[in-house]
């Protein structure tokens, strides 16, 4: 069997997953799984990036440790990318002893290569790309690749002779043509390698978070050597020897724009230095932008990939992403681009196309599909046509294409019914075996576009085959089964319902800005801080109206040990008459204050949204004057 070694970026772990980061691994999902449909045997790796002065200055900033943040962090990118339906085989975090002992090998290899010498690092340092740059390489006195500031470094350094694989890297270069993708940034690392290689820091001194350097552990390993190591790694280099030999070298590397020299002339280099094969194509994408710019935590313009779940569904979400980003260019988010693509590709032309077939053959055929042969509708054709040059438009990595033209065909099949008028036909039983044929012919293309859709959006297409009585799930389907006349007749269907609901934003407003970011140490509250508060449950007695408010209600609470006013800003929430009896929650030590001329002796709590209160309560009566904890 092929095999087919497909990797993301390993993610820096001090923020939260973002729409870019989504992108790198929705891509590289839609394209392990098409492999997967091709039946090759894929191993898709993804993880996380936990070393470097990066996560050191984010722990620091939050008064933990950077292990701490890692902690925190990497579950949040391992539960988005379940959630997603990533279909990862493994996931690799940089700080597992697995890759600890991997690094130090590569980085020997290297010393027994005479690749590595000890000198004396003076230059800049960029913490946010983790990149060394020489004086002359500044612009303004920043970093040339994102502007930001630079740190002054001057100190004993590992060097990695990079200078001496100037020559072996162009001519690997030469002899694989279709090593990066899209072809205008192989050009450009072409040019940046033939203008000359000088060797490479790869040692940190004055820095305790990474991979000790064997037998100096002074040293820790520069991050971007220790990262990229993760892809042999985490196929098991170097103890598990028959994974290692089964996968490596990776087929294919997915990366953004911003990494690509990394990717294609350090870590080629490193291996070459190392003896290890070189992988064998690197796909760069271009980046997600919000009104123009880079979508990044550092720039506030992120846009919270679960909001946009809850939303739009994984599937919406999915959809949009692998059918509006061309590869080679830049792609702006909006919401209405996502909003438009969900209702009219995903709930109009492929939901209602699904209901209304289904539900016809229930009505028609008594929920079996009607028989089975080898009938020519329209759309026959051009779906056959899609499934024969799959493989290339895989290999071209054509996924906005693909599912352009698969569209077409979805459109030809609501003509199709439009122009046959199943409804018509089942009024006579002389159109009877037309109308089989009708239904069965739908039925089938359905099959078909589930399972050739199915690596985009895995949960539509499963419901699809659930829905249509296949056992399988469309998302394991191989495309050699794909034939025209797979579909056996007199297959139940199986229970219907609508696979999409039209979205209405009217409705719903804008997504949310969720902001969950992780803590500093100073934003915490410790126990006791926390029983400091006196939260009791109290009874309403008497409820009435402020004069001259129109929020305000005057409350007589029972504590059980004492009765007490308080007042709430509820009135436009509440009539006083509704609140009489109920149990709320009050804090009780909170410094009396008067509103409205009335002195208020604690505060009852409740959940605000849009600015409408509603009331906290206790499931479940317990006497006066019990305390919350
Ligand atoms: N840790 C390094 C990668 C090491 S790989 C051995 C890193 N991490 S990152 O978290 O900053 O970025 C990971 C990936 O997300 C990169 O491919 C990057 O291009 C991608 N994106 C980050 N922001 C992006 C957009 N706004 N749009 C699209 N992708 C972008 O770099």
């Amino acid at each position: 069997m092929t095999k087919y070694y497909i990797t993301t970026p390993i993610y820096y772990i001090n923020g939260l997953p973002h729409i870019g980061h989504v992108f790198s691994t929705v891509l590289s999902d839609v394209v392990a799984r098409y492999h997967r449909l091709l039946g090759h045997d894929v191993f898709f790796l993804t993880g996380t990036d936990e070393h470097g002065q990066k996560a050191e200055k984010t722990a620091r900033e939050l008064g933990i440790t950077p292990k701490d943040v890692a902690d925190r962090y990497t579950p949040l990118f391992q539960q988005l990318w379940q959630r997603l339906r990533v279909s990862n085989s493994d996931f690799i975090r940089t700080t597992e002893p697995r890759h600890h002992i991997g690094v130090q090998e590569v980085f020997r290899r290297a010393q027994a290569n005479n690749d590595i010498y000890l000198g004396k690092y003076e230059g800049w340092y960029c913490t946010f790309d983790e990149a060394f740059w020489t004086e002359g390489q500044l612009v303004d006195g920043n970093c040339p690749d994102c502007g930001r500031k630079v740190d002054r470094i001057s100190e004993e350094s590992y060097f990695f002779r990079l200078s001496k694989y100037q020559e072996p890297l162009l001519s690997f270069y030469r002899e694989t043509p279709d090593f990066i993708v899209p072809r205008t940034r192989f050009h450009e690392v072409i040019r940046f390698v033939e203008g000359g290689l000088r060797d490479l820091s790869v040692s940190r001194l004055k820095l305790s978070w990474g991979v000790p350097v064997p037998n100096d552990s002074k040293h820790v390993i520069y991050v971007w050597f220790d990262a990229l190591s993760n892809y042999i790694t985490g196929v098991g280099f170097p103890e598990n020897q028959q994974l290692f030999h089964r996968y490596w070298p990776a087929d294919l590397h997915v990366i953004g724009k911003d990494i690509v020299r990394f990717h294609s002339v350090y870590w080629p280099a490193f291996l070459l230095s190392a003896g290890l094969p070189l992988p064998r194509q690197i796909l760069v994408h271009g980046w997600w932008l919000n009104e123009d710019e880079k979508i990044s935590k550092s720039r506030g313009n992120v846009v919270e990939p679960n909001a946009l779940i809850e939303r739009f569904g994984i599937d919406g979400l999915r959809y949009f992403l692998i059918r509006e980003a061309p590869i080679e260019a830049d792609s702006s988010y909006s919401q209405e681009s996502i909003l438009r693509r969900v209702n009219s590709d995903l709930a109009n032309d492929l939901g209602n196309l699904v209901s209304r077939s289904l539900t016809m053959v229930q009505r028609y055929c008594d929920g079996t599909v009607p028989v089975s042969g080898s009938h020519h509708p329209p759309f026959r054709e051009p779906l056959e046509k899609i499934l024969s040059s799959l493989r290339e438009t895989i290999d071209e990595f054509a996924f906005p294409r693909l599912l352009a033209e698969t569209w077409e065909v979805v459109n030809s099949v609501n003509r199709y019914i439009a122009e046959q008028q199943p409804w018509n036909l089942a009024k006579s039983s002389s159109s009877r075996e037309q109308l089989n044929n009708v239904l069965y012919d739908t039925c089938e293309a359905l099959r078909v576009i589930a399972a050739l859709i199915a690596p985009v959006v895995p949960n539509t297409a499963d419901q699809i085959w659930k829905q249509l009585g296949l056992s399988e799930n469309a998302s394991g389907a191989q495309l050699r089964n794909l034939q025209w006349g797979g579909l056996q007749q007199g297959t139940r269907l199986g229970e219907l319902a609508p696979i999409f609901r039209r979205i209405d934003e009217k409705e719903q407003g804008p997504v949310p800005e969720v902001k969950a970011e992780i803590l500093s140490q100073e934003q915490y509250v410790t126990i006791e801080e926390f029983q400091k508060l006196g939260l009791k449950v109290a009874e309403v007695k008497a409820a009435e109206k402020i004069q001259g408010s129109k929020k305000l209600i005057k409350l007589t609470v029972d504590l059980g040990s004492e009765i007490r006013t308080v007042v709430a800003g509820i009135a436009e929430a509440y009539t006083p008459e509704e609140l009489i009896g109920r149990q709320v929650i009050v804090v009780t030590n909170l410094k009396p204050t008067r509103l409205m001329g009335v002195e208020s002796n604690g505060m009852i709590l409740a959940a605000s949204t849009d600015g409408r209160p509603v009331l906290a309560t206790i499931i479940g009566p317990v006497p006066n004057g019990t305390i919350v904890k």
